[in-house]
């Protein structure tokens, strides 16, 4: 791995850290849709063991534990020891008791082979800049016709939300992600998804799209929303007081489209696939 790359997820774990609370309060309540349908396809039954990898507060890890029931078992990872705090909060408000959780980088999982009967990763696998091998690991820990389910982002066309703040900041030139970010949005190319989990040996592959609407109450709920979080917020803090009001109104312009009754109704599509080993 190259030292660009490390120093990247260095930043990023500090930057997940630091993010945890508002991500918690505000974002996962958004990523419920996309966990239904991912627990269904990774055909989830009771008594297994199931590793979610970037569990993040501990989804869908949690919704998990309590499908698998007593004699099974989820192991929840994640890079982020402030959002491994919030996970195991959770789970103790809840009473969830087979669920663990550990602090790991999906690259290098510290499980044995052939551990988990079911692996699930949901908006983390495009974050990290090796993702290829970290898919390399989830087949490595799955036992023979386990599976693995994944959600990542589609195009950056298709995810509004983030995608309009993007295509605002490169506009104004104002866009620079940090040395050895990957793109968020690489797996929503057409096939991209799926060629990745054939590299890593899954077979049957499949992969389907799926919309979630995010609502908010007008453009500037929608700005101050996206100014806490850390792409913006990172991109803002390096650029003039003209340009960061120019990306204010370009996006402005931009959300328009979206206004119903007073309310914005923003659009994200998921790529979500599945993989056999
Ligand atoms: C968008 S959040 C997703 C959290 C949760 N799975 C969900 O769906 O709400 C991404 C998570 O990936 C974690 N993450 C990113 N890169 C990682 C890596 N290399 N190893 C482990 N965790 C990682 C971050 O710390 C963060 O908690």
């Amino acid at each position: 791995m190259s030292s660009k790359a490390e120093s990247y997820k260095k930043n990023e774990r500090e930057m997940w850290d630091q993010f945890s609370r508002r991500y918690t309060d505000v974002v996962l309540p958004e990523f419920r849709q996309f966990g239904r349908r991912l627990i269904e396809l990774a055909a989830i039954r009771s008594g297994m063991w199931v590793l979610d990898v970037a569990t993040g507060p501990g989804e869908p890890a949690l919704t998990i534990a309590r499908r698998v029931g007593p004699r099974g078992l989820v192991v929840g990872v994640d890079f982020s020891p402030t959002m491994l705090r919030r996970a195991r909060a959770r789970a103790r408000a809840i009473g969830v008791r087979n669920a663990q959780f550990h602090e790991m980088d999906a690259e290098r999982l510290t499980f044995a082979d052939l551990t988990f009967d079911r692996v699930v990763c949901r908006f983390g696998l495009m974050i990290m800049p090796n993702a290829e091998r970290a898919l390399a690991e989830m087949h490595r820990v799955l036992v023979p016709g386990g599976r693995v389910a994944l959600a990542v982002w589609s195009a950056q066309s298709k995810v509004n939300t983030l995608g309009i703040v993007r295509r605002s900041l490169e506009r104004h030139d104002a866009f620079h992600p940090p040395p050895g970010a990957p793109d968020f949005f690489r797996f929503g190319k057409a096939g991209a998804m799926e060629r990745a989990l054939r590299a890593a040996g899954f077979r049957h592959v499949r992969s389907e799209c799926m919309t979630a609407e995010w609502v908010f109450n007008g453009p500037e709920e929608f700005w101050d929303s996206m100014k806490r979080g850390p792409s913006l917020r990172r991109a803002l803090a390096t650029v003039s007081p003209a340009v960061r009001r120019a990306v204010k109104a370009d996006v402005f312009r931009s959300l328009a489209k979206y206004e119903r009754n007073g309310r914005l109704r923003i659009p994200n599509e998921a790529v979500l696939a599945l993989g056999i080993k």
